[in-house]
């Protein structure tokens, strides 16, 4: 594996065309497949939800990173791992029971992953480091693709990736909102190894000419 792994974000696809624009990911050298999820109640915007996810499952091989901006997420979570999700990531602010949700993803069969929005700090996260396998800092406040990178969050990547260090675990550390070949290497920088992005991939004419723009940075 090379790292930054990258994960394009279906919201910013052809949703006339979705199954395409999903099978066209891995020719495109793609990593993951990132679903955002969202529940108009948890963010302003409604998306798709597990049926969606389990129509396109048949789709590619890529694991599929299901991103829930939804709350809550327990009565959920059966659903979207039986649609076919291999990775789910569930925000820190979207209950208080964060470490029990986690737990019932792995038991589930998925890899676990919280996700923090940008007014949340680094620290909320230091009692579930040891249950996840990905951890993914917004970089826009959730809800909406198409939105400009807060490079306020830069030492928030930072602070996470000693975290991640300190705790000797293998966690992937993702970056997620206005991410283009400009931000990415600012994130890379910072720490990140999955760069998601709608916009930079699927606003593209040649998504293969557009993932490879974002990995040209290798970290300092
Ligand atoms: C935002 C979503 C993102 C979004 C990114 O709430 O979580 O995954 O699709 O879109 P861009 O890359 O266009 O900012
Ligand atoms: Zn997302």
């Amino acid at each position: 594996v090379s790292y930054p792994l990258i994960a394009p974000s279906v919201l910013a696809a052809d949703f006339t065309r979705l199954g395409e624009e999903v099978s066209a990911l891995k020719q495109a050298g793609a990593d993951w497949v990132h679903l955002d999820v969202m529940d108009g109640h948890f963010v302003p915007n409604i998306s798709f939800g597990p049926a969606v996810v389990k129509a396109l499952r048949p789709c590619s091989d890529l694991p599929f990173d299901v991103h829930l901006m939804i709350a809550p997420v327990d009565p959920y979570l059966e659903a979207f791992a039986q649609a076919g999700a291999d990775q789910i990531l569930i925000h820190i602010e979207a209950g208080p029971h964060t470490h029990r949700s986690l737990q019932r993803i792995r038991d589930l069969g998925a890899k676990p992953g919280v996700v923090l929005c940008p007014a949340t700090p680094p620290e909320a996260i230091s009692e579930v480091l040891d249950l996840v396998d990905i951890i993914l800092v917004m970089t826009v406040n959730p809800g909406f693709g198409g939105q400009k990178f807060l490079s306020s969050q830069l030492p928030k990547i930072r602070r996470i990736r000693d975290m991640i260090t300190q705790s000797g675990r293998d966690i992937r550390l993702a970056v997620d909102g206005g991410i283009d070949a400009a931000t990415a290497p600012l994130a890379i920088d910072a720490g990140a190894d999955v760069l998601i992005a709608g916009s930079a991939v699927y606003g593209k004419k040649d998504y293969a000419t557009a993932i490879a723009a974002l990995r040209t940075h290798v970290a300092k």
